[in-house]
């Protein structure tokens, strides 16, 4: 596809589609929703008194991170609201659209549904550990550069994280089984042969990294 294809608005200003997806690849920010964020304001209003909070250690990207928890805290809401990580979305917030995939230990998690103070002795990684640390996107993030993968990008980080975890257990899968594996997401867009497609480049980019 060319650049002049993916021109969406104001050329003046340089905006393109392509540097809008790399922006939101890298930092994760640009999107948000109403539903989490009324949903965010109502937890913090029932427990943001700080009753029961407990100071636990994290790995969270390879880093050790200090973080004052509550018992019935989930990872995500750790994650977004108390790590700064917003990389990692929330859209139903119940375990039904993978928007807050993570791995935990290598192996996809909805982290909406996953009590943080569980995974103090595990290696968590969120879409903003992906990159190395040159600012080499992952090559699962680079397939969706490649392909313009997504709309509106809100599902996103969630397929990426799922897509690693999968590639994990099966780096060379076929389309069928790559959609298989990464079923447990969902897209309101429902971009999902282009979002399959974009994952599928990752895959083969993987794989052309791992023979260099
Ligand atoms: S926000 Fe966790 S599965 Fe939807
Ligand atoms: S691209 Fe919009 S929710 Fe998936």
């Amino acid at each position: 596809m060319s650049d002049q294809n993916n021109q969406t608005s104001d050329p003046d200003k340089g905006f393109s589609r392509r540097n809008f997806i790399k922006g939101v690849i890298c930092s994760g920010v640009a999107v948000s929703a109403t539903s989490y964020l009324f949903r965010a304001s109502t937890l913090l209003a029932e427990g943001g008194n700080s009753v029961g909070e407990r100071l636990i250690t994290l790995n969270v990207n390879g880093q050790q991170r200090r973080v004052d928890v509550m018992r019935q805290e989930t990872l995500a809401w750790t994650l977004r609201y108390k790590l700064g990580l917003t990389g990692t979305k929330l859209g139903c917030d119940r375990a039904e659209c993978g928007a807050c995939t993570v791995l935990i230990d290598d192996v996809p998690h909805y982290s909406c549904s996953v009590l943080t103070h569980t995974v103090r002795d595990k290696k968590v990684l969120t879409i903003e550990g992906l990159a190395n640390r040159d600012g080499t996107l992952h090559p699962v993030q680079q397939g969706v550069i490649d392909e313009q993968g997504f709309q509106c990008a809100f599902c996103m980080s969630g397929f990426i994280m799922a897509t690693v975890g999968f590639l994990k257990t099966n780096s060379n899968p076929s389309r069928t089984e790559l959609a298989h594996g990464i079923s447990g997401n969902l897209c309101r867009c429902q971009d999902y042969d282009k979002i399959l497609t974009a994952m599928m480049r990752g895959a083969e980019n993987m794989r052309k990294v791992s023979r260099a």
